[in-house]
């Protein structure tokens, strides 16, 4: 493939724009300048760089960010900053989306990707991908809350009533709540038909896959070969 396309398809721009790039000396393959942007390189697995920044050639882009309070998931946000904000210009030139996004005052684990097929498939309730929530409470959380999550709660313009896959008490005000579904503030309304309320909100798992310790809130990382094959695994399950 040629250089220049294959700058193209990792999101650095028009191929005018990776052409001048290539041109301007500012991409290298094994640390040695590439001036010539029709030169041939097989990109499965072709390291290069930008600007001296490395980057892997991918065919798709899978990222997970450990989204702050105060971003809106949207390209376009309304009041606050966006998402985006957070990741490098060329994942953000490849139009990777949020696999589900989260309210703006939800923090924690957002899978970002490139990948459409990736995206339906986590997100389509008929794969019944869980997704875990530490849920922070206004009130102190009790039996019968935790019950009436379990049963089921009949939400407005629902059809019908549902229900958390997994419902734990961690603390007096603090629960995980686990669900299959990714409906508009469902934690917030399943949590206020049960009779509380949501105080702070955080995903911490998505198809088994744990949001890591080590991870700081506004930063991201390409997800490994094991996490995909741990999500694949949760989606086809
Ligand atoms: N449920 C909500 O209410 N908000 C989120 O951000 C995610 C799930």
């Amino acid at each position: 493939m040629q250089l220049d396309r294959i700058l193209q398809s990792q999101g650095f721009g028009s191929r005018k724009q990776c052409r001048a790039m290539i041109r301007h000396g500012q991409v290298a393959i094994d640390n040695a300048t590439c001036a010539d942007p029709f030169a041939e390189f097989a990109p499965e697995g072709l390291h290069f760089s930008v600007d001296g920044e490395p980057w892997q050639y991918r065919e798709h882009a899978y990222v997970m960010l450990h989204k702050p309070q105060g971003y809106e998931c949207s390209r376009a946000p309304k009041h606050h900053p966006s998402i985006f904000s957070l990741l490098p210009e060329p994942l953000v030139g490849r139009e990777v989306q949020p696999v589900g996004r989260l309210d703006e005052d939800t923090t924690g684990l957002l899978l970002l990707t490139d990948d459409g097929q990736f995206i339906h498939a986590l997100t389509s309730p008929k794969r019944k991908v869980p997704k875990v929530y530490a849920v922070s409470t206004k009130h102190p959380v009790d039996d019968a809350q935790l019950a009436t999550l379990r049963r089921g709660v009949q939400l407005h313009d629902e059809p019908a009533p549902i229900a958390a896959a997994n419902c734990e008490q961690i603390a007096e005000r603090l629960i995980h709540l686990t669900l299959i579904e990714g409906k508009y503030h469902q934690v917030k309304r399943m949590v206020a038909a049960a009779g509380n309320r949501v105080e702070a909100l955080r995903r911490i798992a998505i198809g088994g896959l744990t949001l890591p310790d080590d991870l700081a809130e506004g930063e991201w990382r390409w997800l490994e070969p094991a996490d995909l094959e741990r999500l694949w695994q949760a989606a086809d399950a």
